[in-house]
């Protein structure tokens, strides 16, 4: 029998906290991002819930949920990436900086005329490619998304729907990744991908720069700093950008932990190996957690997170379904939260280690007491509905 929870603690030397990268999400920086996003028309800031009565159940102080499946009426929080990489590669294009442009000015037929006609191109498991897509046709431009086997057709037609040509391959998500890359070097399309590698360095810092709106929108809408926030990873992008945005705001330590799925475990797995240099994993990745199907870090990310990571933590599939279904059924007054697979893992893996006695030194070594203010972010809501209503009502994947 597979274990539910395979976890390890970070026994890197982080006294180096100091990355490079770090400059890249500062406030200032985080504040210039924000500033664009709002330029956006029909920009609303997503809500953020504290569920009382599940924080009391659970023995913790509160229990904070940031519900990203209300980001651009797109049901995940990815499209911040998109366009903020698409809008940044434009104005760098016009020589302007972006703190004087808006939307509205990228769209506009003098923007078109200088910089022509642009195709952007991605891998993606559905939510990036679907922010970029939609990024594509909000200002204009040409968009073409590639998916890895075994991607939910609702998740295309999504990305179809938003005018873009898209594919499902035959390949897994990081196989798919180099052969975009490989397209756009010989069509002269732009490939946006929120991993980085030698000599592609720019367009997935931007994306990760993109994100940090979620949590500059959270530092205002919470009084008191979590304690703990636990964090799902696919590359990283997503997970690093916040890390390395929250520990440089605030003043005391809180502590990071990454959640990932057991077949695309590359930080758990780089974190066992306890070197500099990460590993990567590979194979099929057959995963309901589609959004973190991805087997190799982003170097940038794993910069940033080997430095702050606390406990990296691999799950069973089952991990994300309870985590679907405890923050689709809620307490009391408490919010109700649809929550996607990848976007309620690390709910699932919290509710696991606080309900089932197996992970107790577990508990006790994160200190998830009557102290801790936990912080999740939902990071997508239901984008399969086929699979949501099979996990949540006929419960698929439920607790052996
Ligand atoms: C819903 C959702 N959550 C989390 C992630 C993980 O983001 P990253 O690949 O940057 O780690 C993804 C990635 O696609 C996603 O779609």
């Amino acid at each position: 029998m597979k274990e539910k929870l395979k976890w390890v603690h970070n026994q890197l030397d982080n006294t180096n906290h100091g990355s490079p990268l770090l400059s890249y999400f500062t406030l200032e920086q985080v504040k210039k991002v924000g500033q664009f996003q709002r330029t956006y028309e029909r920009f609303e800031q997503t809500p953020l819930h504290h569920l009382e009565a599940l924080a009391s159940y659970m023995g913790v102080e509160k229990i904070i949920v940031k519900d990203e499946s209300y980001r651009f009426g797109l049901n995940a929080f990815k499209v911040l990436g998109g366009i903020y990489a698409i809008a940044q590669y434009i104005a760098n294009k016009l020589g302007r900086n972006i703190k004087e442009l808006s939307f509205e000015q990228l769209k506009s037929p003098e923007v078109k005329a200088k910089v022509g006609d642009l195709t952007f191109i991605s891998t993606t498991d559905g939510n990036h490619g679907r922010g970029v897509a939609w990024a594509a046709r909000e200002l204009g431009f040409q968009a073409r998304i590639y998916m890895p086997a075994g991607s939910a057709a609702e998740r295309l037609q999504h990305i179809k729907s938003e005018g873009a040509f898209a594919e499902i391959t035959t390949m897994n998500y990081d196989d798919t990744v180099r052969y975009t890359s490989q397209l756009a070097q010989e069509n002269g399309w732009v490939l946006v991908q929120d991993t980085m590698w030698d000599g592609y360095e720019e367009i997935p810092l931007w994306i990760m720069q993109g994100y940090t709106t979620i949590v500059q929108e959270i530092v205002e809408q919470i009084q008191l700093a979590p304690t703990h926030v636990f964090l799902q990873a696919g590359v990283g992008s997503f997970a690093g950008a916040v890390v390395a945005f929250l520990q440089q705001y605030y003043e005391q330590e809180v502590t990071f932990v990454l959640v990932e799925p057991h077949v695309a475990n590359c930080y758990y797995e780089s974190f066992k190996k306890n070197t500099d240099q990460f590993v990567s994993v590979g194979g099929e990745m057959q995963t309901i957690m589609a959004g973190l199907a991805c087997g190799e870090p982003n170097p940038q990310a794993w910069q940033i997170l080997k430095a702050s990571t606390k406990i990296s933590i691999s799950c069973e599939e089952e991990i994300a379904a309870t985590g679907m279904r405890v923050l689709g059924n809620p307490l009391d007054t408490d919010t109700r939260i649809i929550a996607g697979e990848s976007g309620a893992a690390p709910f699932g893996c919290f509710y696991e280690i606080m309900t089932n006695e197996q992970y107790k030194e577990l508990k006790n070594a994160l200190h998830l007491n009557e102290h801790a203010r936990v912080l999740f972010i939902n990071t997508e809501g239901d984008t399969d509905k086929e699979n949501y209503r099979q996990i949540v009502w006929h419960g698929k994947y439920a607790n052996q």
